[in-house]
């Protein structure tokens, strides 16, 4: 069975609380019991992980070279500027699909630039919870 990790970077775990305007009122917890079903119904596993710590996330994406077919990776604001998040996709062989909850062009201008996009396989956004949605189907198709 394909088995998939779902990275959520900096402030993802304030989901619900925070500009509930921006990113809607369901939590974390939430997002992963629904994409947990996602992926299920498409016959994969899928796993879960949430950091605020850029050399955290960085360690995921080595380990989870190791055992997992792909990576759904919201990088939150780290998107915008890490080139070390960014070598650490380069450095994987396993498929990589940037999320993003809101439509990061349509805001502050900084949002536009994805410094993970060139690396990452494809990249979804502003879909809501959707974005998720779409990429595990991208990963279940891939
Ligand atoms: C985000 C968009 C980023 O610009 C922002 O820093 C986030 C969340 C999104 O899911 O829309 O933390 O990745």
């Amino acid at each position: 069975m394909k088995k998939i990790l779902v990275i959520n970077g900096p402030n993802l775990n304030l989901l619900g609380e925070r500009e509930p305007g921006v990113y809607g009122s369901a939590g974390l917890d939430e997002l992963c019991k629904n994409v947990r079903e996602r992926a299920e119904a498409a016959g994969m596993e899928c796993d879960f992980f949430q950091s605020n710590h850029e050399g955290a996330i960085i360690d995921q994406l080595h380990e989870a070279r190791k055992s997992y077919d792909g990576v759904i990776l919201n990088a939150g604001a780290y998107t915008h500027y890490s080139y070390a998040i960014r070598d650490a996709i380069a450095a994987i062989k396993i498929p990589v699909v940037e999320v993003h909850i809101s439509n990061v062009d349509a805001r502050e201008e900084f949002r536009s630039n994805s410094v993970i996009a060139p690396v990452c396989s494809g990249s979804i956004a502003g879909f809501g919870f959707g974005s998720y949605y779409l990429a595990v189907q991208a990963l279940a198709e891939m």
